[in-house]
């Protein structure tokens, strides 16, 4: 049975290294493959691709390195201390390598496109590197690596969607699962590595993302989130050759038709860029029950003159324009953030816009770092890092304690009040509790009841709240929605 990992997570500080694991009904060839994720949705998606991949060569999986052939670690480089763990974990599969010297490391993702060949001479035990783009060589080069040579691929393409490899869903839930709907991003923010390890921007066929859709949905799956670094700028268009030649679909009208696959899908997506987040696509969240009334709209800076630097190519006005929008559109919209504290020449004054417009927009959440300057970047190029480590921490903790504030401000709108939620298993904490999410993205913990189980949709009394959980009580009678 092949079924999901489960993530509400977006970035590498929450998602570590997670070994994700299948048990597929493939021919088999008896060997054993670990991969190990770092970073964002994305790259946890893209380990489904790898898995799919490796799994029709005859591979099976592993959660335990210490049985596998091959141990693959998808790597993330956004801010220097997730690459850090990266090298931390594989000095310890070094130990295993020197016990089993067959066993083939290889490294993927991020990491592996930034750094390149200097990987096979920095980690002397990395016998295979192999970038974002390239996945689909992985077969032809563990064959190098099994005649004695290290292998290598980082090219990065422009067309590479994986659209035609259907990702095997790894530790997953059977009940909500990601969609890559594009790759890479052509918006070169001055801090941000990322257009330089995922190359340039390429949205997916629609059909293909439709059809995953679609036998997500056959397959008992009741959530997607599309992805993709700046969803809101996803565009395709038919080919000459095709059926479809000139068809143009932009992100509102993909939405919109995922959306119609069932009004039992809820459909997500992340992340959304402000400077490209239309009025069409806040129209098609509000006229669609099943789209969540869920943005996540990275504001980074609430100054204008650290935006500019930062290249972000908006305004705090025009951020605020876009918040206005939504609050009009879709009133009840949750809405989050991320926020660098930091950012080079930042002033007091300048940090304290960035904690001004948090109080303007009162986040449901917000991930917030500190600046981490990153090698070839135009920023690392431009500017010096010249905010002292200690004055950054100082503005992370104040961004990190107003957050916390407003997130239980937010959460306790709900108390009292009756939401409906989207069942997803046992409560991390006790399985004599059940969890979900309500609309909003919000985490609901409530009692297990007779009757309430995993991928059914359920009503919960919310009775109290933490700053992070809703906690309620499931209800049976026509209640009063939220
Ligand atoms: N595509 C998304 C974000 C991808 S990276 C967007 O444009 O919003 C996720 C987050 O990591 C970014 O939003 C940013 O807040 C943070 N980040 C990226 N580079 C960083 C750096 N060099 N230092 C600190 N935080 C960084
Ligand atoms: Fe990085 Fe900016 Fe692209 Fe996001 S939009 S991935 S922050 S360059
Ligand atoms: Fe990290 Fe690459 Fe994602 S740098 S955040 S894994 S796109």
């Amino acid at each position: 049975m092949i079924d999901l990992q489960v993530t509400d997570k977006t970035h590498d500080e929450e998602r570590q290294g997670e070994a994700l694991i299948i048990d597929a009904p493939r021919v088999r060839n008896g060997r054993k493959l670990y991969i190990e994720s770092y970073g964002c949705q994305m790259n946890f998606a893209d380990s489904e691709i790898v898995a799919s991949i490796l799994l029709d060569q005859g591979f099976e999986t592993t959660g335990d390195y210490k049985e596998a052939d091959v141990v693959f670690i998808n790597t993330c480089s956004i801010r220097e201390n997730a690459e850090q763990r990266v090298r931390n974990r594989l000095s310890q599969f070094g130990a295993e390598k020197r016990r089993n010297p067959k066993l083939i490391v290889g490294v993927l993702g991020c990491m592996a496109e930034r750094l390149k060949s200097k990987f096979l001479e920095e980690e002397k035990l990395v016998d295979v590197v192999v970038g974002p783009d390239a996945y689909r060589e992985l077969p032809q080069l563990l064959n190098e690596v099994e005649s004695g040579h290290k292998a290598i691929n980082v090219l990065l393409s422009r067309e590479e969607t994986y659209a035609d490899i259907s990702p095997v869903r790894l530790n997953g839930n059977g009940i909500t699962a990601f969609i890559s709907i594009m790759r890479g991003c052509d918006n070169m923010c001055s801090f941000c590595v990322v257009p330089f390890t995922r190359g340039r921007e390429r949205s997916r066929d629609p059909h293909s993302i439709l059809a995953e859709a679609q036998d997500l949905f056959d397959r008992g799956y009741k959530e997607v989130t599309l992805l993709g670094q700046n969803v809101d700028s996803y565009k395709w268009k038919g080919k000459d050759a095709d059926e479809d030649a000139g068809i143009e679909v932009n992100f509102a009208q993909l939405l919109e038709k995922v959306a119609l696959v069932s009004p039992d899908l809820r459909v997500r997506f992340s992340t959304s860029h402000p400077k490209d987040i239309t009025d069409e696509v806040l129209y098609a969240i509000a006229r669609h029950d099943n789209i969540c009334n869920y943005i996540h709209l990275p504001v980074q800076s609430g100054s204008s003159r650290v935006l500019e630097l930062m290249n972000r190519t908006y305004t705090r006005e025009w951020y605020i324009n876009r918040i206005d929008a939504i609050r009009s559109i879709i009133p009840d919209c949750a809405i989050s953030s991320d926020i660098i504290a930091g950012f080079c020449t930042e002033t007091e004054e300048e940090h304290r816009e960035t904690l001004s417009i948090m109080d303007y927009v009162q986040y449901d959440f917000a991930f917030t770092f500190s600046y981490s300057e990153r090698p070839g970047t135009l920023a690392a190029r431009k500017f010096a890092d010249d905010i002292p480590e200690e004055v950054k921490k100082r503005r992370l903790s104040e961004i990190l304690l107003k957050q916390q504030e407003t997130s239980l401000y937010r959460l306790q709108q709900f108390v009292g009040k009756t939401v409906r939620i989207l069942v997803e298993g046992s409560s991390k904490k006790s399985d004599q509790d059940l969890c979900g999410r309500n609309d909003q993205n919000a985490m609901v913990v409530f009692p297990a009841a007779e009757g309430i189980e995993a991928g059914q949709y359920a009503y919960v009394h919310i009775d109290r709240c933490t700053s992070a959980t809703l906690l309620g009580t499931a209800v049976v009678e026509e209640p009063q929605i939220v």
